[in-house]
């Protein structure tokens, strides 16, 4: 196994000796920066496993160095400590502002850095959700057609691969369309008798429960499927129906023990779509540049904005990008008064072989310009999802 990379920023050439010797002694590859400038060019070339960041330094302080380096990443969040002079709150809280995860007073004793230092990587290593809090990240993300053959499973099935294998997320896949499900045949899983019509009418469901009636695939995801016949579709929609809480909770479930839940939705608007839409975090709306997308896309932004929902709670995601149609990006950002937030592309061949191989893309051909692209819209998701959980989080601190 390669050593663990710790990057040192400080202008202090004694507390650079002292760190170098320790982190050194406990094994530790050592990189050395001596402004927060070179910190952050440092950061985004050799990819350290954490950083010790001086608050105080010429050129650029820690706290904005910080924040340039959370602004330059993609996908894994790197461990920051940030070694000042003062305990203040303040000064805690602008710490947590800039991204840091952890805060050492100097003078600090070396053993307590040390610790703090394993503690860090042992989260990082462990959870999987390597964001600093503790916990899965517990984001929820719906993804909705524009209109049918969109690519809506095959944006919800890829990107959730690639967040389990490109950014090391837990990521859970649910079947939400009830009826007409898609996501036995596109994983090639045959008839598995657990889906979600045992966990919406299971009264006791938990945790443990839940994750029994989940199915793994082997590109690292779980599964929540579909019912396997129409009866049993039926069975959840009424369910749903009569106590939402019930689907309330096994969104909660879902949330606490993973980083990501996605949801490949039906186009219909019923309860049971409605109910997703208010538990979701972010709704993707899957489009393709076309007339009759156009409109039904500007259909369901009105009934978005009239159900009382942030502008950024909907991301439009253009599939098939760079098809010609005719329309392109700017054409449609210009009829739909806003702009498209994601875009994938093209690839007929690659889309359909995979199809019908029943092996997603994301899995057999990862380096395929089409993953390439997906992987891309993963990490854009990942930057955003962190960014939303930061600023909750110091939000949490300011008010405490
Ligand atoms: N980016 C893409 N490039 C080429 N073909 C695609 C792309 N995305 C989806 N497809 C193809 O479009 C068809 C419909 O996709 P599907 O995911 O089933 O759509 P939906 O879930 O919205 O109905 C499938 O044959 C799929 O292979
Ligand atoms: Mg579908």
């Amino acid at each position: 196994m390669a050593a663990t990379k710790i990057l040192v920023v400080d202008g202090d050439p004694n507390i650079q000796r002292v760190l170098v010797f320790a982190l050194k002694q406990e094994g530790y590859e050592v990189t050395v920066a001596s402004d927060g400038a070179s910190g952050v060019a440092i950061a985004g070339k050799e990819h350290p496993d954490l950083v010790l960041m001086d608050a105080a330094m010429p050129r650029l302080d820690g706290y904005a160095a910080t924040s340039q380096i959370r602004a330059a990443e993609k996908g894994r969040r790197v461990p920051i400590i940030l070694l000042s002079s003062e305990a203040s709150v303040q000064q805690r809280v602008k710490g947590l502002r800039a991204g840091a995860d952890d805060e050492i007073v100097k003078p600090f004793n070396p053993a307590e850095l040390m610790a703090r230092i394993k503690a860090l990587l042992a989260r990082g290593a462990a959870g999987g959700s390597g964001d600093g809090t503790s916990g899965p990240l517990g984001r929820l993300c719906v993804f909705y057609p524009a209109k049918g053959g969109v690519g809506t499973t095959t944006i919800a099935i890829n990107t959730a691969i690639a967040l389990s294998r490109v950014l090391k997320r837990r990521t859970l896949l649910i079947d939400a369309n009830l009826q007409f499900g898609d996501l036995r045949v596109f994983l090639d899983l045959g008839l598995d008798n657990s889906s979600i019509v045992n966990a919406i009418t299971e009264p006791d469901l938990d945790a443990d429960l839940l994750r029994e009636l989940l199915v793994k695939h082997e590109s690292g995801i779980e599964l929540l499927l579909a019912p396997p016949d129409p009866a049993a579709a039926d069975i959840v929609a009424e369910r749903q129906h009569n106590r939402p809480a019930a689907l309330t909770n096994i969104l909660k479930l879902c949330r606490q023990s993973f980083d990501y839940t996605l949801l490949d939705m039906s186009k219909a608007i019923d309860d049971f779509n409605l109910q997703l839409f208010d538990e979701a975090d972010v709704i993707f709306l899957v489009m393709t540049a076309d007339l009759s997308c156009l409109k039904n896309v500007r259909l369901v932004l009105e009934t978005m904005a009239s159900l009382g929902y942030q502008q950024d709670k909907v991301q439009l995601v253009l599939n098939r990008s760079n098809a010609y149609t005719g329309i392109n990006v700017a054409n449609a950002e210009e009829a739909l008064q806003r702009k498209v937030d994601y875009q994938v592309i093209n690839e007929y061949r690659g889309a359909i072989s995979a199809l019908n191989s029943g092996a997603p893309f994301m899995f057999s051909r990862p380096d395929s310009p089409l993953s390439k692209s997906v992987t891309a819209f993963a990490q854009e998701i990942d930057k955003a999802t962190l960014a939303a959980t930061r600023s909750g989080r110091s939000r949490a601190i300011t008010r405490a």
